[in-house]
């Protein structure tokens, strides 16, 4: 039975995720900072851990993966999920709000990778970073958070150029918008109308519609595919103006 570390597993696209795992026969270990909503989230999942850990704390991931090699003994393939939001202009954004972003969508990404890296060549595993179509583009608002997701693309290149060496591949999910907790936190009415103009397929995205995209990358089937960048995203990243004038 293969084994997923899946990091923000407790609720949006990582528990998601993990559903999809599962449903495959693979065993998941799932990691979230929030203690309470991964417990409750896992109470009716079998072949699963939880391990309450912040995936920006160097402890914190070498236990990530202490543990989650104690419990499965192998890691086949490791989702990097966890990430947080902020949008706030250039000027209000000060260096601790900078930090703060940085530590989890990057730093958490480079670090729980390379301390996976060992159970990795173990399995020629596969890495999963997931990104955002707000690394893609830049807009307003997103500094620090679009700014993470552009260097977590291009952390994704740098670990497939080295560590195919060992046959492990490493993947970039950039997803366009998703009606998660994160999303909403930072979404206006304004913001949800000016997506669906944007967005070909003129609506948000689901979790399993992100979800199905990652696994797919960590399976067989993707054997071959090394250093992508795959936006589901409606189409949104593949457009330019025009789509609501088109739509009248
Ligand atoms: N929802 C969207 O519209 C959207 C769009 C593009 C990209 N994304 C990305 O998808 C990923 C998942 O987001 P989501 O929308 O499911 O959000 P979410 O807030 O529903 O889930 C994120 C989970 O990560 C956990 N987490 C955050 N920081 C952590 C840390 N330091 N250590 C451990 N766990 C931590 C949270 O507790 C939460 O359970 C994020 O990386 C996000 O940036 C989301």
């Amino acid at each position: 039975m293969k084994v997923a570390l899946v990091t923000g597993a407790a609720r949006g696209i990582g528990l998601a995720t993990t559903k999809q795992f599962l449903a495959k026969g693979w065993r998941v270990a799932m990691v979230d900072w929030d203690g309470d909503e991964l417990a409750l989230s896992a109470k009716s999942l079998e072949n699963v851990i939880t391990l309450d850990h912040d995936i920006a704390q160097t402890q914190d991931v070498a236990r990530i993966v202490s543990k989650t090699l104690e419990a499965f003994g192998q890691i086949d393939a490791l989702v990097n999920n966890a990430g947080v939001a902020d949008f706030g202009p250039i000027e209000e954004t000060d260096y601790e709000r900078w930090r703060r972003i940085m530590s989890i969508n990057l730093d958490g990404t480079f670090l729980l990778s390379q301390a996976a890296t060992d159970a990795l060549k173990v399995t020629k595993g596969a890495i999963v970073n997931i990104g955002s179509i707000s690394g893609l583009r830049a807009s307003t608002l997103r500094v620090a958070y679009g700014t993470s997701k552009a260097a977590v693309i291009h952390l994704t290149k740098q670990q497939a150029a080295e560590l195919g060496e060992y046959g492990i591949r490493a993947n970039c999910v950039c997803p366009g918008p998703v009606r998660t907790k994160l999303a909403m936190a930072v979404h206006t009415q304004v913001i949800i109308d000016s997506y669906h103009d944007a967005i070909p397929l003129n609506r948000y995205g689901t979790e399993d519609e992100i979800a199905s995209v990652i696994t797919f990358l960590c399976s067989a089937e993707a054997s071959y595919v090394t250093g992508q960048i795959i936006a589901s995203d409606g189409g949104f990243e593949s457009t330019g103006v025009g789509l609501p004038a088109l739509r009248t």
